[in-house]
Protein backbone atom coordinates (compact mmCIF):
# COMPACT_ATOMS: atom_id res chain seq x y z
CA UNK A 1 0.00 0.00 0.00
CA UNK A 2 1.22 3.53 -1.07
CA UNK A 3 1.47 6.75 0.81
CA UNK A 4 0.07 8.44 -1.79
CA UNK A 5 -2.65 8.13 -4.08
CA UNK A 6 -3.33 10.70 -7.41
CA UNK A 7 -7.17 11.36 -7.61
CA UNK A 8 -8.77 12.01 -10.83
CA UNK A 9 -11.26 15.21 -9.43
CA UNK A 10 -10.63 17.88 -12.26
CA UNK A 11 -10.53 21.18 -11.83
CA UNK A 12 -9.99 21.09 -7.92
CA UNK A 13 -9.29 24.28 -6.64
CA UNK A 14 -11.04 27.65 -8.38
CA UNK A 15 -8.87 28.95 -11.28
CA UNK A 16 -9.81 32.46 -9.87
CA UNK A 17 -7.87 32.39 -6.79
CA UNK A 18 -4.85 33.91 -6.23
CA UNK A 19 -2.72 31.44 -5.70
CA UNK A 20 0.63 32.89 -5.42
CA UNK A 21 1.10 34.76 -2.23
CA UNK A 22 3.19 38.17 -2.65
CA UNK A 23 4.72 37.92 0.58
CA UNK A 24 8.18 36.46 0.10
CA UNK A 25 9.76 34.66 3.41
CA UNK A 26 12.09 32.92 3.69
CA UNK A 27 11.00 30.72 6.22
CA UNK A 28 8.31 27.68 5.75
CA UNK A 29 4.60 29.51 6.38
CA UNK A 30 1.22 27.99 6.84
CA UNK A 31 -2.16 29.72 6.79
CA UNK A 32 -5.29 28.74 7.35
CA UNK A 33 -7.80 29.08 4.60
CA UNK A 34 -11.41 29.31 4.05
CA UNK A 35 -12.03 26.16 1.49
CA UNK A 36 -15.27 27.35 -0.02
CA UNK A 37 -13.16 30.12 -1.20
CA UNK A 38 -10.32 27.83 -2.70
CA UNK A 39 -12.27 24.90 -3.78
CA UNK A 40 -15.06 24.24 -6.72
CA UNK A 41 -18.71 23.78 -5.70
CA UNK A 42 -18.39 21.08 -7.78
CA UNK A 43 -15.22 19.18 -5.85
CA UNK A 44 -17.35 19.69 -2.49
CA UNK A 45 -20.54 18.35 -4.16
CA UNK A 46 -18.13 15.20 -5.63
CA UNK A 47 -16.17 14.70 -2.23
CA UNK A 48 -19.97 15.22 -0.18
CA UNK A 49 -20.62 12.51 -2.58
CA UNK A 50 -18.31 9.86 -1.59
CA UNK A 51 -19.53 10.84 2.24
CA UNK A 52 -16.03 13.40 3.02
CA UNK A 53 -17.07 16.57 4.11
CA UNK A 54 -14.19 19.35 4.06
CA UNK A 55 -13.35 20.29 7.50
CA UNK A 56 -10.01 22.64 7.21
CA UNK A 57 -7.68 23.97 4.89
CA UNK A 58 -4.15 25.16 4.96
CA UNK A 59 -1.82 27.19 2.60
CA UNK A 60 1.79 25.26 2.89
CA UNK A 61 4.22 27.86 1.51
CA UNK A 62 8.12 26.41 1.20
CA UNK A 63 10.88 29.14 0.33
CA UNK A 64 13.09 27.72 -2.73
CA UNK A 65 15.79 24.90 -1.39
CA UNK A 66 14.11 24.43 1.52
CA UNK A 67 13.55 20.89 3.33
CA UNK A 68 10.63 20.32 5.85
CA UNK A 69 10.94 18.61 9.20
CA UNK A 70 10.02 15.53 9.10
CA UNK A 71 6.56 14.97 11.34
CA UNK A 72 3.75 13.34 11.64
CA UNK A 73 -0.15 16.07 11.16
CA UNK A 74 -1.02 16.02 15.15
CA UNK A 75 0.55 15.25 18.46
CA UNK A 76 1.20 11.48 20.09
CA UNK A 77 -2.48 11.26 21.02
CA UNK A 78 -4.36 12.42 17.97
CA UNK A 79 -3.54 12.90 14.43
CA UNK A 80 -5.39 13.13 10.94
CA UNK A 81 -4.73 10.30 9.14
CA UNK A 82 -4.99 11.50 5.57
CA UNK A 83 -5.28 15.30 3.68
CA UNK A 84 -5.74 15.83 -0.52
CA UNK A 85 -2.58 18.03 -1.05
CA UNK A 86 -2.37 20.00 -4.37
CA UNK A 87 1.02 21.63 -5.41
CA UNK A 88 2.11 24.91 -7.37
CA UNK A 89 4.81 27.06 -7.77
CA UNK A 90 7.84 24.62 -7.75
CA UNK A 91 9.10 22.03 -10.35
CA UNK A 92 11.35 20.07 -8.39
CA UNK A 93 9.88 18.93 -4.83
CA UNK A 94 9.94 15.67 -3.26
CA UNK A 95 7.36 14.16 -0.28
CA UNK A 96 9.06 11.65 1.61
CA UNK A 97 7.52 8.92 4.34
CA UNK A 98 9.17 7.47 7.01
CA UNK A 99 9.00 4.20 9.59
CA UNK A 100 9.14 5.44 13.12
CA UNK A 101 12.83 3.67 14.88
CA UNK A 102 12.08 5.02 18.28
CA UNK A 103 8.99 7.66 19.09
CA UNK A 104 9.35 11.52 19.23
CA UNK A 105 7.49 13.40 22.08
CA UNK A 106 8.45 16.73 20.26
CA UNK A 107 5.20 18.91 19.78
CA UNK A 108 5.53 21.87 17.75
CA UNK A 109 2.90 24.25 16.55
CA UNK A 110 2.79 25.43 13.21
CA UNK A 111 2.10 29.59 12.33
CA UNK A 112 -1.88 28.32 11.90
CA UNK A 113 -1.66 27.03 15.69
CA UNK A 114 -1.75 23.41 14.88
CA UNK A 115 -0.41 21.34 16.12
CA UNK A 116 2.72 18.65 14.78
CA UNK A 117 5.06 16.00 16.06
CA UNK A 118 8.67 16.30 14.84
CA UNK A 119 11.17 13.32 14.38
CA UNK A 120 14.51 13.63 14.21
CA UNK A 121 16.65 11.85 11.12
CA UNK A 122 17.98 9.13 13.30
CA UNK A 123 14.88 8.01 14.64
CA UNK A 124 13.04 7.02 10.99
CA UNK A 125 13.83 5.08 8.13
CA UNK A 126 12.44 6.30 4.87
CA UNK A 127 10.50 4.02 3.32
CA UNK A 128 9.14 6.09 0.39
CA UNK A 129 9.27 9.21 -1.85
CA UNK A 130 7.94 10.58 -4.65
CA UNK A 131 8.64 13.54 -6.94
CA UNK A 132 6.92 16.46 -8.62
CA UNK A 133 3.36 15.36 -8.10
CA UNK A 134 0.83 17.32 -9.69
CA UNK A 135 -2.86 17.21 -9.16
CA UNK A 136 -5.17 16.72 -6.03
CA UNK A 137 -3.35 14.04 -4.43
CA UNK A 138 -4.66 11.40 -1.75
CA UNK A 139 -1.80 12.04 1.14
CA UNK A 140 -0.85 9.93 4.30
CA UNK A 141 -0.04 12.55 7.32
CA UNK A 142 -0.61 10.43 10.21
CA UNK A 143 3.20 8.54 9.56
CA UNK A 144 6.12 10.81 9.70
CA UNK A 145 6.52 12.57 6.34
CA UNK A 146 8.56 15.29 4.69
CA UNK A 147 8.90 17.53 1.73
CA UNK A 148 11.47 19.07 0.36
CA UNK A 149 11.51 22.02 -2.27
CA UNK A 150 14.89 21.85 -4.72
CA UNK A 151 13.41 24.85 -6.89
CA UNK A 152 14.39 27.96 -6.48
CA UNK A 153 10.79 29.11 -6.93
CA UNK A 154 8.37 29.08 -3.77
CA UNK A 155 6.20 25.51 -3.30
CA UNK A 156 2.99 26.04 -2.70
CA UNK A 157 1.01 23.46 -1.31
CA UNK A 158 -2.65 23.65 -0.34
CA UNK A 159 -3.91 20.76 2.02
CA UNK A 160 -7.30 20.22 2.50
CA UNK A 161 -8.52 18.56 5.73
CA UNK A 162 -12.04 16.12 5.80
CA UNK A 163 -14.06 14.65 8.08
CA UNK A 164 -15.18 11.39 7.29
CA UNK A 165 -16.31 8.09 9.01
CA UNK A 166 -13.56 6.17 8.21
CA UNK A 167 -10.90 6.84 9.80
CA UNK A 168 -8.03 4.33 9.04
CA UNK A 169 -5.83 4.88 6.34
CA UNK A 170 -6.67 1.58 4.29
CA UNK A 171 -10.41 2.53 4.40
CA UNK A 172 -10.10 5.87 3.09
CA UNK A 173 -8.58 4.23 0.13
CA UNK A 174 -11.43 1.89 -0.73
CA UNK A 175 -13.47 5.08 -0.15
CA UNK A 176 -11.89 6.99 -2.85
CA UNK A 177 -11.29 4.08 -4.87
CA UNK A 178 -13.31 5.41 -8.07
CA UNK A 179 -11.36 8.82 -8.00
CA UNK A 180 -7.87 7.07 -7.78
CA UNK A 181 -5.81 7.21 -10.80
FE1 LIG B 1 2.33 17.22 7.27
Amino acid sequence: MKNFYKLKIKNFLKSNTDKFFLENSLSWQTYSVNYQEWLEPETIYTLNSLSVFPDKAYIFKAPPMSILPIHIDGNQNSSRVWAINIVWGSNNHNMHWYKIIRKSNIVLHTQASTPYLMFNKDDVEEVENVSNLVGPTLVRINVPHSVSNYDNKIRYCFSLRCLSKNDTWEKIIDQFKFFID
